[in-house]
């Protein structure tokens, strides 16, 4: 998906430097050509062979000499690639940005383009929080940079909170939406797909039928016409598509968490089986047949309705919220209901009775349900029904 385009990757000194090597990979399947830049402190952390074997170019290093000033000048370094990501930035990265710092070939770099910037940011919490940081990531902001992460968690230095450097998918996912020219160019979009697994103790969990083959459609077909897309994903049996910045989680209620995390998003769509009922006797332990033919029994929870919390946010709701409706008998009435039941913008309704072959096949039959009214769409496959979709969904946000 990034095939023929240039990127300068410029690696600051940080311990999340050794992701990026991952990134280098990632992009190189894309087809993208990476052309390698290392601040002398990131010399520290990977090495310079080891860079430029996965890029498989010539690495731009601090200490260049003069025969790269005649073979290929600075200026002519940047200006030549289609975007410059800075993986990982540092604060002092930034700051230097931030200030319009000439001061080593990464910031001369940056200061003589002008050409569209990524950040990835990677610090210490403490130094992320930092108002002087946050003062640059505004000016930053503010100069059109387009910044992706930094995410949060445990970090190398034992602390927990938001500084660790976004993984190299999401990273792979901001390049593409940094290079989108399609109708949701500059979009956010966030898609929930495939089944969730409820644990009924270490081993054993209970699931549903569906594959997650139309959520991963619609999300491939979105990212195509250009959005950013944050794919939550149960364990679904398609893969993930390309190009879209896929977290994974089994339960519903971390797919809650994983959708509240990503927020916020332009649009949203809800196309996860998400299982209605817990188990709340959850065993620690394999529950065992103890030879006296006593059965387990399970006690259930309701789960959170992921989709109606977020069409009932009061902040960050995303501007288009659309459902689907799996449903086997009065299909288009019981989806109209369940639109204004969960407060979602659109539902897109299908029949799952077996007859139909649609959960875990190919073809989806839909009706478009919107406060407008009822739109069925002749049976088609899966992708086409997403391509359909997401045209429907750029059209709403006006690309
Ligand atoms: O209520 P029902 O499961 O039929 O609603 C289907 C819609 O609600 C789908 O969009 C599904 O992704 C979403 N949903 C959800 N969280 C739940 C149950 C359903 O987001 N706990």
């Amino acid at each position: 998906m990034l095939a023929g385009k240039r990127i300068l990757l410029i690696l600051g000194g940080g311990i999340a430097a050794y992701k990026a090597l991952d990134l280098i990979r990632q992009l190189g399947r894309e087809g993208a050509a990476v052309t390698p830049v290392l601040t002398r402190a990131a010399e520290e952390f990977v090495t310079p062979l080891s860079v430029s074997a996965l890029a498989g170019a010539k690495v731009y290093r601090d200490l260049f000499d003069l025969t790269d000033e005649a073979e290929m000048g600075h200026i002519q370094l940047s200006r030549s690639a289609d975007l410059i990501v800075v993986a990982p930035a540092t604060a002092d990265l930034m700051a230097k940005m931030a200030q319009g710092h000439a001061n080593d070939l990464a910031s001369t770099l940056l200061l003589a383009t002008d050409t569209p910037v990524l950040i990835a940011p990677a610090m210490n919490v403490r130094m992320w929080q930092h108002p002087a940081t946050q003062r640059n990531l505004a000016t930053l902001r503010g100069d059109g940079v387009r910044v992706v992460g930094p995410d949060e968690g445990e970090m190398a230095c034992g602390e927990f909170g938001p500084g660790r450097m976004a993984e190299p998918p999401a990273i792979v996912a901001a390049i593409l939406a940094a290079l989108a020219s399609g109708p949701l160019a500059g979009r956010h979009v966030l898609v929930t797909s495939g089944p969730t697994h409820e644990p009924i103790d270490p081993v054993r969990y209970i699931a549903n039928r569906s594959s997650g083959a139309q959520g991963t459609a619609i999300a491939g077909a979105l990212a195509a016409l250009g959005a950013r897309v944050t794919f939550v994903t149960g364990p679904a049996s398609v893969p993930p598509p390309a190009g879209v910045a896929v977290v994974r989680v089994e339960t519903a209620r971390q797919m809650l968490e994983a959708v509240e995390t990503a927020l916020p998003a332009d649009a949203a769509v809800f196309a996860a089986a998400v299982a209605d009922w817990r188990v709340t006797t959850e065993a620690a332990s394999k529950i065992k047949k103890d030879g006296s033919g006593r059965l387990p029994v399970l006690d259930f929870a309701e789960n959170p309705d992921i989709l109606a919390t977020v069409a009932r946010r009061d902040t960050s709701r995303p501007g288009l919220v659309v459902g689907f409706a799996a449903e086997t008998d009065d299909v288009v009435a019981h989806a109209t209901a369940k639109r204004l039941r969960k407060g979602c913008d659109w539902i897109v309704a299908n029949d799952v009775s077996p007859a139909t072959g649609i959960m875990g096949g190919t073809e989806n039959a839909v009706t478009l349900i919107t406060a407008e009214g009822a739109e069925t769409w002749p049976r088609m496959a899966k992708e086409a029904v997403a391509a359909r979709l997401a045209d429907r969904i750029a059209a709403a946000l006006g690309g």
